[in-house]
């Protein structure tokens, strides 16, 4: 049977929440247990650089990533999992993928662009490149060199990052037309039945927009922010809508589809606000807290984490080091004899 290699990074600024557990971690975990896949997942930790300077933030959330991986059971005897640091092949691929890449494409990056129009509309301000570092405009040749080193087929993303994947097809192709075929061009995979989870105040959950719910939260945390999660002021009684809903939107994360049918019957007839909230802690904390135990657990075991991700990195190194010395024969820089 041909295995397909599945890749994909968490950038590690920031504590996992709800929302990268349903929208990726926990589809990934699933993807991981097909008996076709290879899996190589990863902290991608020189990405963090981009948004963060804070040494202590950069190495406490590779930890906290790196536990809920493993504490959500992530099995790696099977995938490959690492450090993007601990693969330095990454950085010296991404120098000759950056030696390939047009800048006119870096232009059109999304993450870039979104940047520059902020400068544009901030008042006081023409300078349209402020704050924007060579770390954010190239950042996209780096995720390429990501997914190239290991050929990765399938990469399951938000759709925010589709375009990234759609570069690095982009440049894969350019280089394998300059020096030969030596790139499979990734494909984007998006999971339409993945959720995107709503934050507190309703907007998509996300740590740029601090309305997250931490997806290790202890108990009492837990539904202390479930409490907060924003509704309309219906009263008791009062016949609801489970559309735009956010109490609702995360309790079909989590549910069966019988459990989401009762709900909506509920709903029309009524559930308290209150009520719907005890539900629906009662249903996140069921299925969390297991992995939570673990993933304490585990942050009292750094040394554990480390040892595994010493292992993942000789796996991923494995295949990295003599693809390298392949790819460098084929620019030229090799030795004399
Ligand atoms: N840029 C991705 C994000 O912000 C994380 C990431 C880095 C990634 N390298 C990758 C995802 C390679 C998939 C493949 O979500």
């Amino acid at each position: 049977m041909t295995q397909t290699t599945v890749l994909t990074g968490i950038t590690t600024t920031g504590t996992p929440h709800l929302g990268n557990y349903v929208g990726a971690i926990r589809p990934a975990i699933e993807a991981s247990k097909q008996t076709n896949v290879s899996p190589f997942y990863f902290l991608a930790d020189y990405h963090a650089l981009i948004k963060c300077n804070d040494p202590e933030k950069v190495h406490q959330s590779s930890l906290e990533i790196a536990a809920t991986w493993l504490a959500l059971g992530l099995d790696t005897d099977n995938a490959t999992f690492y450090r993007q640091s601990d693969v330095p092949e990454i950085m010296e691929l991404s120098w000759m993928l950056t030696c390939v890449t047009a800048k006119g494409l870096m232009n059109r990056s999304h993450a870039y662009k979104a940047m520059v129009a902020e400068n544009n509309a901030a008042t006081n301000n023409d300078a349209a490149d402020k704050g924007i570092t060579m770390g954010l405009f190239s950042y996209p040749i780096l995720m390429a060199a990501d997914m190239l080193i290991f050929n990765a087929n399938k990469v399951p993303v938000g759709k925010d990052q589709i375009q990234h994947i759609e570069m690095a097809r982009d440049i894969a192709s350019r280089f394998n037309h300059i020096y030969g075929e030596h790139f499979t061009l990734p494909e984007a995979i998006i999971d339409d039945k993945a959720s995107i989870l709503s934050g507190l105040d309703g907007r998509k959950m996300s740590k740029s927009y601090n309305n997250t719910i931490p997806l290790f939260s202890p108990e009492k945390k837990l539904k202390k922010l479930i409490n907060k999660i924003k509704t309309n002021s219906l009263e008791p009684g009062e016949a609801k809508d489970t559309e735009g809903c956010t109490l609702f939107s995360t309790y079909k994360a989590f549910a069966s589809e019988a459990e989401v049918a009762e709900i909506s019957q509920q709903y029309a007839a009524g559930i308290a606000w209150g009520e719907m909230k005890k539900v629906l802690f009662e249903k996140i904390n069921t299925e969390i807290s297991p992995a939570r135990e673990r993933y304490e657990a585990l942050l009292n075991d750094p040394e554990f984490i480390e040892q595994k991700l010493q292992e993942g990195a000789e796996k991923a190194r494995a295949i990295s080091k003599p693809f390298l010395v392949e790819l460098r024969q084929a620019i030229g820089i090799k030795k004399f004899s």
